[in-house]
């Protein structure tokens, strides 16, 4: 199987999984992130990033509301495991950073982690919580931050209901516009 029909089949196979506590499936989720990333004008590896952001979700076999039970399922580096075989590094960094991107934005901004959805406040604690000074000094220097930070706050808008996006294989078209890993 190629990449494109890999990513497919997980999509087709495990999207429609609801995504942790919110009201879309994981397919929905990833499209409207994707979405976004495109009315941004972004850069095909970050459009791909926003669409394959989650697809740690979709690898393992814990129920939809692990958060609830205590549980974070680590997702953002299943998914960074899983795509580093297939993607070059401005498609994975940002999918590795997303976590850790929420983690910033609610240690400089307050009035982010009051807009965050219940859902996603819970995973928050699970995930760290605030970053101390080392933490936040390492982010921004990571090459990838502006991406990652640009992705999160996607990923916190796509969580609409009903919202009629563009489709997967429209957006599995980015795929050939993007690198493969680097030997
Ligand atoms: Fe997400």
């Amino acid at each position: 199987m190629d990449r494109i029909e890999l990513i497919r089949d997980l999509f087709l196979r495990r999207g429609d999984s609801e995504y942790g506590g919110e009201s879309v499936t994981q397919m929905s989720h990833a499209l409207q992130a994707a979405t976004l990333a495109e009315v941004a004008s972004s850069p095909p590896a970050l459009i791909v990033a926003a669409l394959l952001h989650d697809v740690g979700h979709l690898l393992h076999d814990l129920p939809d509301d692990s958060p609830d039970r205590g549980l974070d399922d680590r997702h953002e580096v299943s998914g960074f495991r899983f795509l580093k075989r297939h993607f070059e590094a401005d498609v994975v960094r940002p999918v590795r950073l997303h976590v850790d991107a929420k983690r910033y934005l609610c240690t400089v901004d307050p009035e982010y982690l009051a807009s965050l959805s219940r859902p996603s406040v819970v995973s928050f604690y699970l995930q760290g919580g605030e970053m101390n000074r080392e933490e936040l000094e390492a982010f921004r220097d990571d090459p990838h931050f502006e991406s990652a930070v640009e992705l999160r706050r996607w990923d916190d808008l796509a969580k609409v209901n009903d919202w009629l996006t563009p489709d997967l294989d429209h957006f599995l078209g980015y795929i050939d516009r993007v690198g493969t890993p680097a030997e």
